[in-house]
């Protein structure tokens, strides 16, 4: 019998994670099924016992059952532990492991896909929500000479921010104080692209900045990278290479064998501008 596997979401309709995983089994030749299941809102623990009772063994979970995932597994990562969200799930008998590829997506996607390596580099990362937790651990790994962490709620970059602070130099600002101020390297991490918004972010952080990225896919050129693109910024991202390297990711976790993700960026990625 097939192996299952699925995507848990509400909604779900838009997940592109059936056709990605579809096109990993094939080039990898995994002999597993894919499907997306909507949970019911508040009902995210009673679909799960049906589908692992039907025999699934693993899930990719998405807005809005990261933390429900995490509540619900037996055995975290650290990544897991310290973001308080999961967004994969394995199943072994009794035993639910889970965790977070979404940094690792991320990281992998700027430092191979793009070719922009963080270590020794300014980056600024905009936003201290769900996103901005999951990269935080994957980003410090690199090693970049400083993370700022810009929030319109202060205390959020702030509590981010000491949580890095063993793991590397990092710190929190609010979004006026970065006026005159520049990066390598400028993430967004905040929600606000999904409804058309721009982060208050001073047009100086580009000034010297060779990429930014906006970690939502499919927006096209959002405000944020429109900004960045009228500063002068030459390469501008949206993170299609981030979610075909998080599922990656979760399919290597799964099945023991690590997808190309070549094929699947080509496939998704539209063109910013
Ligand atoms: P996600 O899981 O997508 O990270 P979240 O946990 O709700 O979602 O976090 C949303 C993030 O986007 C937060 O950092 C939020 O800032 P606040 O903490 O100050 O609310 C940020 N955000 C959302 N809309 C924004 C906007 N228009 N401008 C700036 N930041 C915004």
């Amino acid at each position: 019998m097939q192996e299952q596997y699925a995507v848990i979401g509400n909604p779900i309709a838009q997940s592109k994670s059936p056709m990605i995983h579809g096109m990993f089994a094939q080039m990898t030749g995994q002999d597993m099924l894919y499907s997306k299941i909507e949970g019911a809102l508040g009902g995210f623990a009673a679909a799960v016992d049906a589908f692992r009772a039907a025999g699934g063994r693993g899930l990719n979970i998405t807005t809005p059952f990261k933390l429900d995932a995490c509540a619900y597994a037996t055995q975290k990562s650290a990544r897991v532990q310290l973001s308080g969200a999961a967004n994969a799930l394995k199943f072994d008998g009794e035993r639910v492991l889970a965790e977070n590829f979404d940094g690792i997506g991320l990281v992998r996607d700027i430092s191979q896909n793009l070719h922009s390596p963080m270590r020794g580099k300014r980056v600024l990362m905009l936003g201290a929500g769900g996103a901005a937790r999951g990269a935080l651990l994957p980003i410090l790994e690199q090693v970049p000479l400083e993370l700022v962490i810009a929030n319109r709620t202060l205390q959020k970059a702030c509590d981010l921010a000491s949580i890095g602070a063993q793991q590397g130099r990092v710190r929190s600002s609010g979004y006026a104080e970065l006026a005159g101020h520049s990066f390598d390297l400028v993430l967004n991490a905040t929600s606000a692209s999904l409804v058309g918004e721009l982060p208050p972010v001073p047009a100086s952080v580009f000034t010297r900045c060779s990429l930014a990225y906006e970690l939502a896919y499919g927006k096209g050129l959002t405000p944020f990278l429109r900004l960045a693109h009228n500063t002068g910024v030459k390469q501008l991202a949206d993170g299609v290479g981030m979610l075909a390297e998080q599922a990656a990711e979760a399919f290597a976790w799964w099945r023991g064998v690590r997808p190309d993700t070549r094929a699947v960026i080509e496939k998704l990625t539209v063109p910013l501008v």
